[in-house]
C-alpha cells in the first residue's frame, strides 16, 4: 500500500461564498452534510488522482456526495474528452448549485463530457452504468454500521472490474469522539471503523494523508479485482 502526503494548497476567494452555504446546510441538518466547511483543492487533487491516471481516454466517472463543488470542479478540470460523468447529491440545494456549475463548466462543454447530476440518496440511486472511477465524499462515519456496508458495498458494486473507488476520512475523529461522545456514540464509531476496515482490508491500494485540509484527512484509494483473462489464465502471454 501507498502512503504518500500531496503538497499543501489552501482553498482560494471563490469557495468562501460556497463556505456560507455549505455551513447553512451544516445547520439544518449536521449528520447528512456531515462537516462545517467543504474540502480543499489538496484532498480534491488527492481523490481526483485516478481519473488522471486512467486518462485520457474517455472515462465513465461517478461523484456521490458532491456538496458545493471542490470534487465536482476537480473531476471536471480533468475529465478526458467524451467522458461521462455522474454526480449524485441527496440535497436539493446544493443540486441546483451543481446543475449549475456542471452546465456551465467551460472544460466540460469544450470535451464534449456528458454530465448528469441526480438528485437522490446514492441507495435510491437506479444504473446499470458501471463506472472507470467514483469518487466519495459521504459523511460515512455520521451513519449506522449497517448503513456504511449497504453503502460501501454498493460502491464498490458501481465500479468497472479493476476501476477505483476514493473517499476521505478525517483524522483523529475517533479520538475527538471518544473524548465527546455519549458510549452508544463511540460504540456506534467503533463499528462503522471495523466495517470500514473490512473493506480497506480487502481493496485499498493506497492512503494519502493530505495535511493542508481543514480538518486533516486520509485520501483512501480502493480499487476493484481486476476482470479475469478471457481464456482464465494468467494473462501472460508465455
Ligand atoms: C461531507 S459533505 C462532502 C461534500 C463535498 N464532497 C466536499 O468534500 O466538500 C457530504 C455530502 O454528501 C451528501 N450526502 C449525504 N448522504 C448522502 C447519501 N446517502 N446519498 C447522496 N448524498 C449524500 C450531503 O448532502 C453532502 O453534500
Amino acid at each position: 500500500m501507498n502512503h504518500r502526503t500531496p503538497v499543501p494548497d489552501r482553498a482560494s476567494g471563490p469557495r468562501r461564498g460556497e463556505g456560507r452555504m455549505f455551513l447553512a446546510e451544516a445547520v439544518r441538518d449536521l449528520r447528512t452534510t456531515g462537516a462545517v466547511a467543504p474540502s480543499g483543492r489538496a484532498l480534491a487533487r488527492a481523490l481526483t488522482e485516478p481519473v488522471h491516471a486512467q486518462g485520457p481516454r474517455p472515462l465513465s466517472v461517478l461523484e456521490v456526495g458532491a456538496g458545493t463543488g471542490p470534487f465536482t470542479r476537480a473531476l471536471a478540470d480533468r475529465l478526458p474528452r467524451g467522458s461521462r460523468f455522474d454526480v449524485v447529491e441527496a440535497n436539493p440545494r446544493f443540486a441546483t448549485r451543481l446543475r449549475t456549475l456542471t452546465a456551465t463548466h467551460p472544460r466540460l462543454t469544450a470535451h464534449s463530457v456528458r454530465a448528469e447530476v441526480h438528485e437522490t440518496y446514492l441507495e435510491d440511486f437506479k444504473t446499470d452504468e458501471r463506472y472507470d472511477v467514483v469518487v466519495s465524499g459521504l459523511p460515512l462515519t455520521n451513519f449506522a454500521p449497517a448503513q456504511v456496508d449497504l453503502i460501501m458495498s454498493r460502491l464498490i458494486e458501481l465500479l468497472h472490474p479493476g476501476g477505483t473507488l476514493t473517499y476521505f476520512a478525517y483524522l483523529g475523529t475517533r479520538r475527538a469522539r471518544a473524548l465527546t461522545a455519549s458510549r452508544a456514540e463511540a460504540r456506534r464509531h467503533a463499528a462503522v471503523d471495523e466495517v470500514m476496515a473490512g473493506y480497506q482490508r480487502r481493496y485499498a491500494v493506497g492512503r494519502w494523508t493530505v495535511w493542508a485540509n481543514l480538518p486533516p484527512a486520509y485520501a483512501w484509494h480502493l480499487q476493484s479485482p481486476p476482470a479475469p483473462a478471457p481464456d482464465g489464465g494468467t494473462g501472460n502471454p508465455l
